[in-house]
């Protein structure tokens, strides 16, 4: 299948699916999707929410009993039957990507390990990427992720290039993000990437958001 390349993402609609499992850190999916409905307004973006059943999918797992706040999101597909055609994968992290390897997880990573040939962009934030890198899929690139989860990612990857010091890491395709919030940063620049960086500033703009636009300027690391 053919790439984007800078400025011309190979298709509109662009296809961005998100991968959820319980336990996943809301902003980490939440704000790279609000960059990606303000983006929408113009942009023809279309979104699946894919997890390893159509059940709400929640922020809590059983062993949070501490938290009483919880949310949930409602899957529009499976790994097991996923949409054919999605262009960008979005991984997040959160507490219960901790609880890998469990089998929740033997979905997901079968499902990024069948999927990543055809996918334009893989995206990741917080610790999304030690749930990528537990499946090879990060071997011999540099990647990045949460500073308050660091001893515990580098375990899951051994082959991979740990970047401390950054923000978010590009390798080629495969785009990681440090905790939480700078999902949205990345996801601001992966946009300047595909559609331009006048329309990744307009949408920042209409976020109201300070974009912390350089990637290797990390104030957690
Ligand atoms: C990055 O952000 C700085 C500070 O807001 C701004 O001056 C600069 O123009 C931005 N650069 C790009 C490439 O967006």
């Amino acid at each position: 299948m053919t790439r984007s390349q800078p400025g011309q993402p190979r298709h509109s609609p662009y296809h961005v699916a998100v991968a959820l499992f319980p336990g996943f850190e809301l902003l980490d999916v939440t704000g790279p999707l609000e960059v990606l409905n303000m983006l929408s307004r113009e942009t023809p973006i279309k979104l699946s929410l894919l997890s390893t059943t159509l059940d709400p999918v929640s922020t809590k797992t059983a062993d949070m009993p501490y938290s009483m706040c919880e949310q949930s999101m409602v899957p529009t597909h499976t790994y097991e039957v996923p949409p054919s055609d999605i262009d960008a994968l979005l991984v997040p992290g959160g507490t219960g990507a901790r609880l890998s390897p469990d089998p929740h997880f033997k979905d997901l990573h079968a499902f990024l390990r069948q999927a990543f040939p055809s996918l334009d962009y893989l995206l990741t934030v917080c610790t999304g990427s030690a749930l990528v890198a537990q499946t090879g899929l990060l071997d011999d690139r540099c990647a990045t992720s949460n500073k308050n989860a660091w001893e515990w990612v580098q375990t899951q990857g051994e082959r991979v290039e740990w970047v401390k010091d950054a923000r978010w890491v590009e390798d080629d395709n495969v785009w990681t993000s440090a905790g939480v919030s700078a999902g949205i940063d990345m996801t601001l620049a992966w946009v300047a990437k595909l559609w331009g960086l006048d329309r990744a500033h307009a949408v920042a703009k209409r976020m109201e958001y300070v974009w912390k636009n350089d990637s290797s300027a990390d104030t957690f690391a």
